[in-house]
C-alpha cells in the first residue's frame, strides 16, 4: 500500500497536491501534518479519506516518526525549516526505496543580483535542469548559508531514501485546494493594480522567471510520486533529482502588461497600457521580499521532467488565468 505523508495540505501548493493525487490515486493513503484544528476539518470535509497528524513542523518526532511510516514524504509546507528537514530524512534514512519530495524555488537562480544589489535586469542565464544538472549543483553548492534546505537534501547523497527537490517559479491560477487557493506573485500584483489602478514592474522590468500553472505543478507531483510507486528506473533522484517546473518565461514588464491588458477589460483601470516601474521599496511593500520575487532572473528549464517523466504542462493560459486572479482579488477588495 502506499502511504504519503504530506506537510503543507492547507496551503496553495500543498493543496493543490492533495487534490491532484487524491484524484488521480484515491486508493494512495495520505496522512497530512496540520497544525490548525479547524483547517483540519476543510481538509476533511474535502478529503474525507485523509488521515490527520495534528502538529506543527516543530514537532520533529512526530514528523520522523511519520516519515517512518511512509514510503514518499511531500514536504510542500516550507522550504526554510531545516528541523522538520532533518526530521524526514531521519525517518527515511537508510531506506532506499522510500521516497522524499521537497518542494524549494527557483529563486535558486537569483543569487548573482542579490550578490549585486540589482533588480529589473535582463540576465542571459538559463539553466536547464538536464543539460545543466552540474552547474545547478554548482549553483545551490555555492549558496550554502541562502540555500540550506536544498543543500542538506542534495548532501544525503544516494545511501538512503530518493529525494527530489522541486524549484518552482511564478505559479499561477487559483488553487483547488481545501484551504488556500492564492499565490504569491500574481495576486499580489494583480491587487496592487486594482488598489493603484496601474499595473506595476520593478526596475525596468526586464527580468525574467519561468511560469506554471498551479495544476501544472501538481501534475508534476503526482508524476513523481507514479514513478516512486512503480519503482520505474530513471535518472531523476538524488544528485539528479532537481526540478524545475515550467512553460516559458515572461519578463515582469510583460506580466504586467498581461494584468493591465485583463483589468482593463473588466473594467478595473482606465488603459491597457496602463504599466509604471516602481522603486525597490514599492516592490517591498507589493510582496514582501519583491525585490527577489518581481526582480531577480529565475530562468530554470525544466526538460527533466518533460523528457524524462512525461510532464506535459499544457493547462489553462497565463492571460485566463491572470483574468480569474484580477477577479478574486477584486472581490476581496
Ligand atoms: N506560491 C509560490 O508561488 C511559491 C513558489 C515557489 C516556492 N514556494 C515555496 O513553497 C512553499 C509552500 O508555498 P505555498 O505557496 O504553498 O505556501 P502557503 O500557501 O503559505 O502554504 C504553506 C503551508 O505550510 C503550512 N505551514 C507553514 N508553516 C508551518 C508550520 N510551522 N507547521 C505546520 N504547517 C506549516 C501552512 O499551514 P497553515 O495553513 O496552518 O498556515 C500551509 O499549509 C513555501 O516555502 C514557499 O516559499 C512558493
Amino acid at each position: 500500500m502506499t502511504q504519503i505523508f504530506l506537510t503543507g495540505a492547507t496551503g496553495y501548493i500543498g493543496g493543490e497536491v492533495l487534490h491532484a493525487l487524491q484524484h488521480a490515486h484515491p486508493d494512495y493513503e495520505v496522512a497530512a501534518l496540520i497544525r490548525d484544528k479547524e483547517k483540519a476539518s476543510k481538509v476533511l470535509g474535502a478529503f474525507p479519506k485523509v488521515r490527520v497528524v495534528l502538529a506543527d513542523l516543530d514537532n520533529v518526532d512526530i514528523i520522523e516518526e511519520e516519515s517512518r511510516k511512509a514510503n514518499i514524504v511531500i514536504h510542500a509546507a516550507s522550504n526554510k525549516h531545516i528541523a522538520s528537514v532533518k526530521a524526514i530524512a531521519n525517518g527515511l534514512a537508510g531506506r532506499q526505496n522510500a521516497y522524499y519530495i521537497q518542494v524549494t524555488g527557483a529563486s535558486v537562480l537569483a543569487g548573482p543580483e542579490v550578490d549585486n544589489n540589482s533588480y529589473g535586469e535582463p540576465s542571459d542565464q538559463i539553466i536547464d535542469d538536464l543539460d545543466n544538472a552540474a552547474d545547478l549543483r554548482d549553483i545551490i553548492r555555492a549558496y550554502k548559508d541562502r540555500r540550506v534546505v536544498d543543500n542538506y537534501i542534495l548532501d544525503l547523497g544516494s545511501s538512503g531514501p530518493k529525494t527530489a527537490i522541486i524549484f518552482p517559479p511564478i505559479i499561477f491560477g487559483i488553487g483547488k485546494g481545501p484551504v488556500k487557493q492564492r499565490s504569491v506573485q500574481v495576486p499580489s500584483l494583480a491587487r496592487a493594480t486594482l488598489l493603484q489602478r496601474v499595473s506595476l514592474y520593478l526596475g525596468r522590468g526586464l527580468s525574467r522567471w519561468g511560469i506554471v500553472h498551479v495544476s501544472e505543478l501538481a501534475d508534476l507531483f503526482v508524476k513523481l510520486v507514479e514513478n516512486a510507486v512503480n519503482a520505474t528506473p530513471s535518472p531523476i533522484w538524488n544528485e539528479n533529482g532537481l526540478f524545475f517546473a515550467e512553460k516559458g518565461f515572461e519578463s515582469f514588464k510583460d506580466v504586467a502588461s498581461v494584468i493591465a491588458k485583463e483589468a482593463h477589460s473588466l473594467g478595473y483601470i482606465d488603459s491597457p497600457d496602463s504599466v509604471k516601474s516602481m522603486n525597490l521599496e514599492e516592490s517591498n511593500v507589493v510582496i514582501p521580499n519583491g525585490s527577489v520575487f518581481l526582480g531577480t532572473n529565475g530562468q530554470g528549464r525544466a526538460s527533466r521532467a518533460k523528457k524524462l517523466l512525461g510532464w506535459q504542462p499544457d493547462g489553462e493560459s497565463f492571460q485566463s488565468a491572470v483574468r480569474e486572479t484580477i477577479i478574486a482579488e477584486a472581490a476581496q477588495l
